[in-house]
């Protein structure tokens, strides 16, 4: 496994699952290995939004039904993903065994993947936290809306203070105006460098795009049924720029899994 990257956002329904969902079928387009995990443990959409129904899902794992090799499933020729139920009490917040247990599964995987790609559920409780503090590449979802933005503040904020994450890749989404969205955004990457020792880079800004919702009726990833349209043409970018971004020292999986078995307590 090359790089684990995470999607997080704080606050809910800002395009997470979208993007990734999206980017995770431009990687593979290029011949890349990719697994996306839908990290939304109790109401995952992932496979909805790539348009297949899978057989598995997480909590069959942790529930010792299958391996989680077995759960993974092809979705296209160099694309997998470990779904997550949808609907089944008990997997919302992940208990800290079940959680070690899917970093060590996952990290399992390693030679498998050259990318991994977790798409968290909202909130910022120690199920999203903790996992995304384990991958080596961080990316923040966030609308122009404040209470969009001040949930991604939240979340750098967490994850400067207590695991030392540094670097972050901001990604701004459902805009309705590029240069109005872009002072907002610039602004608020100033505040949040100044109140934390962070740097956000903002590396794609998407205007709202009525089809993603067409795309969604057909269940067909949009990127695949709108190959030229410029939201594709921007993730496309995107995904070229964060491939040149190096991993965060010392991080990934495994270094997590070992080093921060219990983090509560090493504080
Ligand atoms: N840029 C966009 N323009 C218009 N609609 C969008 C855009 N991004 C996402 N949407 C729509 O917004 C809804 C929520 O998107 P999505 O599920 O990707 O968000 P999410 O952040 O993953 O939500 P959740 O917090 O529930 O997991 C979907 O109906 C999707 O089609
Ligand atoms: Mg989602």
């Amino acid at each position: 496994m090359k790089k684990v990257i995470s999607y997080s956002s704080g606050k809910g329904g800002v395009g997470k699952t979208s993007l990734v969902a999206n980017m995770g079928v431009l990687w593979s387009q290029q011949g890349k290995k990719v697994l996306v995990v839908d990290g939304d443990w109790s109401l995952g959409k992932m496979a909805l939004t790539l348009g297949v129904k899978p057989q598995w899902a997480v909590n069959d794992v942790l529930e010792g039904r299958i391996t989680l090799r077995e759960a993974v499933q092809g979705v296209s020729s160099h694309l997998s993903l470990l779904a997550s139920p949808s609907g089944i009490m008990g997997f919302e917040e992940l208990s800290e065994i079940h959680r070690n247990q899917l970093y060590y599964e996952i990290d399992a995987l390693q030679e498998d993947y050259d990318l991994v790609l977790i798409d968290h559920s909202s909130g910022v409780h120690w199920g999203v936290i903790q996992f995304a503090a384990a991958a080596h590449q961080h990316v923040i979802v966030t609308t122009a809306e404040p209470t969009s933005y001040m949930d991604a503040y939240a979340i750098m904020k967490i994850l400067s203070q207590r695991f030392k994450i540094r670097n972050f890749q901001l990604m701004v989404t459902m805009s309705q105006d590029l240069s109005e969205t872009q002072k907002i955004i610039e602004r608020f990457i100033d505040i949040t460098q100044s109140h934390l020792d962070v740097k956000v880079l903002e590396v794609g800004h998407f205007l709202f795009e009525p089809k993603l919702a067409e795309s969604l009726r057909q269940q067909k990833p949009f990127v695949s049924l709108y190959t030229d349209i410029a939201f594709t043409q921007q993730l496309s970018r995107v995904c070229k720029l964060l491939e040149r971004i190096p991993c965060e020292k010392g991080s990934g999986l495994k270094f997590f899994y070992s080093e921060n078995i219990n983090p509560i307590a090493a504080r």
